[in-house]
């Protein structure tokens, strides 16, 4: 089918409004037929009496209005699937029956099986593929269900809102209803059918009353929601808190389910989830895993006000809601963890995240501002720029307008918009409002596309004791949009004299030193701030806790890095400081090893490494997240030209001298930070095992015999996935021969365990060296076409194995013979037939095919025109490759 571009600008209020909706469902796996009941009024200020209903994939069985079944003659089948009713100028009751097939539903939109058990996904436009209905989010409508099944297959049957009735109904069959107190748009539709299982508890809200809350999942898995129960009871206290939010429903449920596409989904009172964001246990689950569903089930049940009390009026505005409870989400995160550095280790990640992924996003072909202003494929937008990117913007405002000027005009956005759909620029004139102050030109971070650069230039002034500090901003190009207007960028600052100690600021214009850091906003292409009273040349701390989603560009000398990850008080740009010595390392490092001369560590590196392993003032997460080496991403971000292999080679070496030469001390290290023996995910804990883990990579890259015998018992005894998963991928890694017998023993144990085998599919997709000569691309194939737990209908499956080797193994999968490219065109084309969300985001792996080497780079280049010529590609796929290879960039 050609795609149709849609354009923000296009948007038209709908022609009708649905006051109610009523929706009776008889399931069966193959037929599943759907009755609805709609009320439907026209919208005063219409400019059309034309009704539209969407529907995908459905076989209508009749349309009956106000009591009368309609001739076919008298509605309008559009190709697309949707119906045209004609000239509706007054209030109707249309009835419309339909059947549809769950079980032939692949693509994990509507209604669909997930092992015999019957979910529903409907955001962005998934209602239409269960039922004709205007499907879009600024129509609002009362829903009631009565889901009918057979009682033996379907014991539990959930829906939005409140259990009203249920009953017995022959031949085995029953039924429940559910009303949902709020009126709700289609996309937060949810029904579950099933044998599942719930953990549920009464929980004491602050307003006095009490919420049944409750996780269901497959029996099998009860064991593994204590946490995600427990995850949901913070989240519900800390919105309350916060920002005096409360839960508005008598009953909350969370629902588990392995065949998901995303990660989660926040339909109103039934969420469901990914399996792998809801169940954990010590065994299945590593810390890290803990802290994402922490933060999953903070982030759905935050979308209970911005997002579904207040929803968005189009999609456009997806970042309004995804921005906004991002930020919320980081935020609970970090208030869970208490300690400030605790909290500035998150706030590492969550840059580190954005740095890898957003950035590259923005240096692409698919760069496009938080709010698009066009899409051909609106399931391609839910991009790291609408979430991530999004939730710095929102982060911005917080620092701008302080925490409690942010909370009041939160507060006045939900009073304003509280049970209707809203708009980017709604939200920015609540927050304008509350603080009484200008943001027009902070507007410009949702029309603008695009990474800014910061140039900072300083200037110290013996005789007048003065610093300057002149910031100016430049953002590159990106598709249609070659030149931009300045930004609005919070830039945090601080100063440090030659001893490690902040300094009093004080600029020019005021009359005594305030504070130690202070945060410049820089509105002009380029201004200069004068602070006064500065008796010796500082070093200065830019942009400290990443205050904007920027790129600073200043030429620090190494020996200030070195001086600031010693010194900053900022943890963030301490470790950020400490980065930026190792990418100046890794560098010199790939240049030498492309010169085919021995790679030497820079000794500025070599020092700061050394005395941040052996600081004891530091605590170990926030070591562990200091010292580990960036990302290949990270390093390929920075590069003009990028050579997977050369930025492996250099890693490795550096990996090998480091564990060598500082053995004896990274030996230490380890003992030092045994872990509390009873297992607990809490940061600090989990921090000790990734100090551990750290140690044991260098260990056994150093060529530490002792270190291997080490990991293999750690892999055999410990208890935990953290430890055992850890060790193992360090063996996995290294030359030993053991790889291959404890991945057979892995798999052993790990089979029937779908957490877990999707772990041991990731560590072989994601291997640094070839296994047993056999590059990894083969590897990974093997597995995809023989390996029996294998199902490319399962999107955690694709994601572990082949999304993982595909996004993440950059040095085996960019292989000069181009097998890796071989690989990834079959299994787009294969997957598209399957689930076209998953094989577009598979095909966004080849994004960056301009900036890697030639060959590689024309190998990448036919791949993408031959899946582009390829017939009868799905809307998604094709606007993803479209844009590869249509968007020049660079
Ligand atoms: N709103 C969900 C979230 O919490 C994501 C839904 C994604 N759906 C999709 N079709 N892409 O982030
Ligand atoms: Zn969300």
């Amino acid at each position: 089918m050609a795609s149709a571009t849609v354009y923000r600008k296009d948007y038209i209020p709908p022609t009708h409004w649905v006051d109610s909706v009523h929706l009776e469902f008889d399931l069966h796996p193959q037929q599943t037929h759907v009755h609805s009941t709609l009320i439907i009024r026209p919208n005063e200020d219409r400019i059309n009496n034309d009704l539209v209903l969407n529907g995908r994939d459905l076989e209508l069985v009749r349309i009956v209005m106000d009591g009368r079944e309609l001739d076919r003659t008298e509605y309008t089948l559009m190709p697309n699937g949707d119906i045209v009713l004609r000239g509706i100028t007054k209030e109707i009751k249309l009835e419309i029956e339909n059947i549809i097939n769950p079980q032939a539903n692949t693509s994990l939109m509507g209604l669909y099986l997930s092992k015999g058990n019957f979910m529903t996904q409907c955001e962005a436009e998934g209602f239409r593929r269960i039922t004709y209905y205007p499907d879009r989010p600024d129509i609002s409508a009362k829903f009631t269900v009565r889901i009918n099944a057979p009682k033996s297959v379907c014991p539990v049957l959930l829906s939005n809102g409140n259990l009203v009735e249920e009953g017995e109904l022959d031949g085995n069959w029953h039924y429940t209803c559910w009303e949902d107190p709020f009126p709700k748009p289609s996309y937060l539709f949810a029904l579950v059918a099933g044998n599942l299982k719930c953990r549920e508890e009464k929980f004491q809200l602050k307003n006095g009353k009490k919420a049944l809350l409750q996780i269901w999942v497959e029996p099998q898995n009860l064991d593994k929601t204590e946490f995600a129960l427990e995850s949901l009871k913070r989240a519900i206290a800390w919105d309350e808190e916060r920002f005096g939010l409360e839960l508005d429903l008598e009953r909350f449920m969370i629902v588990a389910t392995d065949d998901f596409t995303m990660g989660a989904m926040e339909n109103k009172g039934l969420n469901i989830f990914n399996s792998r964001c809801v169940l954990a246990t010590p065994e299945v689950a590593t810390d890290r895993d803990f802290a994402r569903i922490e933060s999953v089930i903070g982030h759905e049940y935050f979308h209970n006000w911005t997002g579904n009390r207040v929803t968005c009026r189009d999609w456009f505005q997806l970042t309004l809601k995804e921005g906004l409870t991002v930020f919320r989400e980081q935020e609970f995160a970090a208030d869970m963890l208490g300690d400030s550095t605790a909290r500035a280790v998150k706030r590492i990640e969550d840059v580190r995240y954005l740095r890898d992924r957003q950035f590259t996003e923005d240096a692409g072909p698919m760069a496009h501002p938080i709010r698009p202003e066009s899409y051909e494929e609106i399931n391609n937008f839910y991009t790291t720029t609408v979430y991530e990117k999004g939730a710095e913007v929102i982060r911005m405002l917080q620092t701008l307008l302080g925490k409690d000027g942010f909370k009041r005009g939160l507060e006045q956005y939900i009073r304003d918009h509280d049970g209707s759909s809203a708009t980017c620029e709604d939200f920015l004139n609540a927050m304008a409002e509350a603080n009484m102050r200008n943001l027009s030109q902070f507007t410009r971070w949702y029309s603008q596309a695009g990474t800014p650069h910061v140039r900072v230039r300083t200037h110290w002034d013996e005789r007048s004791a003065t610093y300057t500090i002149t910031l100016s901003q430049f953002c590159p190009p990106t598709p249609g949009q070659t030149k931009k207007e300045p930004f609005f960028i919070p830039f945090d600052v601080a100063l440090f004299n030659s001893k490690g100690k902040p300094i009093a600021l004080q600029l020019q214009a005021e009359t005594n030193a305030k504070g130690t850091s202070r945060v410049l906003e820089l509105t002009d292409e380029e201004h200069s701030w004068v602070f006064v009273g500065v008796k010796e040349k500082p070093i200065p701390s830019l942009a400290r806790n990443f205050s904007a989603p920027i790129i600073v560009d200043y030429n620090y000398s190494p020996e200030e890095l070195v001086f600031l990850s010693q010194c900053d008080n900022d943890a963030f740009n301490r470790a950020h400081a400490m980065e930026e010595l190792s990418l100046l390392c890794i560098n010199e490092m790939v240049s030498d090893y492309e010169r085919g001369t021995r790679m030497v560590i820079n000794p500025h590196y070599r020092n700061a490494f050394e005395s941040m392993l052996t600081d004891k003032s530091i605590s170990p997460a926030f070591k562990a997240i200091a010292l580990t080496l960036p990302s290949e991403t990270r390093i390929a971000e920075a590069q003009p030209m990028i050579n997977p292999i050369s930025i492996r080679a250099a890693i490795r070496s550096l990996r090998e001298q480091l564990g060598r030469q500082f053995s004896h001390l990274i030996m230490r290290v380890f003992d030092d930070n045994a872990p509390n023996p009873v297992y607990s995910p809490n940061a600090a804990d989990a921090g000790k095992r990734a100090m551990r883990a750290f140690c044991f990579e260098l260990l056994l890259a150093g060529g530490n015999a002792k270190s291997l015998l080490r990991a293999r018992q750690i892999f055999e005894t410990s208890k935990n996935l953290t430890e055992r998963l850890d060790a193992l991928r360090i063996i996995v890694n290294s030359a030993s021969p053991t790889k291959f017998t404890l991945l057979e023993a892995a798999e052993t144990e790990w089979r029937n365990e779908p957490l877990l085998i999707n772990k041991w599919f990731t560590l072989q997709a994601t291997a640094t060296v070839p296994m047993d000569e056999c590059p990894i691309v083969d590897v990974v194939q093997n597995l995809v076409e023989r390996y029996p737990g294998y199902n490319a209908h399962n999107p955690n499956n694709v994601y572990s194995l082949v999304l993982a080797f595909c996004q993440n193994n950059l040095a085996e999968f960019h292989r000069p013979d181009g097998v890796g490219y071989k690989f990834w065109v079959e299994q787009v084309l294969k997957l598209d037939r399957i689930n076209p969300q998953v094989s577009s985001r598979l095909a966004r792996c080849l994004d960056g095919w301009r900036r890697y080497t030639p060959e590689c780079s024309k190998l990448m280049f036919s791949a993408l025109k031959y899946v582009y010529s390829q017939p009868n590609l799905s809307t998604d796929l094709k606007e993803v490759v479209g844009k590869a290879l249509n968007n020049a960039t660079h």
